[in-house]
């Protein structure tokens, strides 16, 4: 059922660090009565100048509107925040923007349920300047209800808005998904620019070329994810035996430059396991494998 006064639905946000402006700021810009509260007040005196209302305490914030968001720090903050509330969920649609884990969601989940909210789960893809552009990516997990209600409302932080499903885990699980993303690319292009900065050429010169790798290497996504999903791997471009040779040659260069050749060990230490079990003649994607399995980590 779709919210159809929700141009006017009143929408609260506890929680105006960098991000939590931002998200009052988009609702405010949209035209919804939004009612701010912060532990440190002083943050909300540009939204009241805006036309936000700042409330008293976390309890008048909550008892303020059907929808409440909250993004703060962590769970442990937010769950400061909300615990000492009791009923005062009840019939509300909270919305947790705060950054955490699949096992944390499921717990708060519980805990809403308990005080008779609804409890939507997100994760921003975003930096607090893109949100209410097209560019902000938020997802979000939990009852299909709650998300169908305040849909248009959540349409203001972003046009990427995404439902992701009934299990409330789900937006953790995805966030953390692409923060390894995030870290894998990021990390291999910094290894590229110390090796060529180790030759004298600038990060700046690499960039062009890194973000052509990039785009080459996202366009084989797709087809990797079929055989990850198919569990087949056959060799179309490279096998992994061809990828060691290349991942010899980058412990190589990264030794002979005297720059950190931990990543790149790290790299063909996986790739030897996959051959060791069997996997050498498949395609990149067998390295599923490894990743599907825990393995004693030591630091
Ligand atoms: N910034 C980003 O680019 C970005 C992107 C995606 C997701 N996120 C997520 O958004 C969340 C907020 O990030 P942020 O950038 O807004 O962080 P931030 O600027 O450091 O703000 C933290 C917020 O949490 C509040 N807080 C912390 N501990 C608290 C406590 N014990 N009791 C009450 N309030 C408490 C702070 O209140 P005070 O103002 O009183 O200190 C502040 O409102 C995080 O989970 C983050 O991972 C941020």
């Amino acid at each position: 059922m779709q919210n159809r006064d929700a141009g006017h639905t009143p929408v609260t946000v506890i929680g105006l660090g960098l991000m939590g402006q931002a998200l009052a700021g988009a609702f405010l810009r949209d035209g919804h009565p939004t009612t701010v509260w912060n532990r440190t007040a002083a943050k909300a005196e540009h939204l009241v100048a805006q036309g936000a209302k700042l409330a008293d305490s976390v309890g008048e914030a909550v008892a303020a509107s059907p929808l409440v968001v909250v993004c703060v720090s962590g769970y442990d903050a937010v769950h400061e925040l909300l615990d000492p509330l009791d009923e005062v969920l009840h019939g509300r649609v909270l919305v947790n923007l705060t950054s955490g884990t699949s096992e944390v969601a499921g717990e708060t989940a519980a805990w809403a349920a308990r005080r008779g909210g609804s409890y939507l789960d997100g994760a921003i893809m975003a930096i607090p300047q893109a949100i209410g552009t097209a560019d902000a990516v938020i997802l979000y997990s939990g009852p299909q209800e709650a998300f169908d209600l305040h849909e248009p409302v959540l349409r203001s932080l972003g046009a990427g808005t995404t439902y992701l499903g009934g299990d409330h885990g789900l937006s953790s699980l995805y966030d953390v998904a692409v923060l390894s993303l995030m870290w894998n690319i990021l990390n291999g292009f910094l290894q590229g620019a110390a090796l060529l900065g180790a030759a004298g050429v600038d990060a700046a010169a690499f960039a062009p070329i890194a973000k052509a790798g990039i785009g080459t290497v996202a366009d084989w996504v797709s087809g990797y994810a079929q055989q990850v999903d198919d569990g087949a791997y056959p060799a179309l471009d490279a096998t992994i035996d061809t990828h060691l040779a290349s991942m010899e040659h980058l412990i190589h260069e990264s030794e002979f430059l005297g720059v950190n050749a931990e990543l790149p060990k790290f790299i063909k230490a996986l790739a030897d396991r996959a051959v060791a079990d069997g996997h050498g003649g498949n395609g990149y994607a067998a390295m599923i494998e490894q990743f599907r399995k825990p393995v004693e980590v030591r630091i």
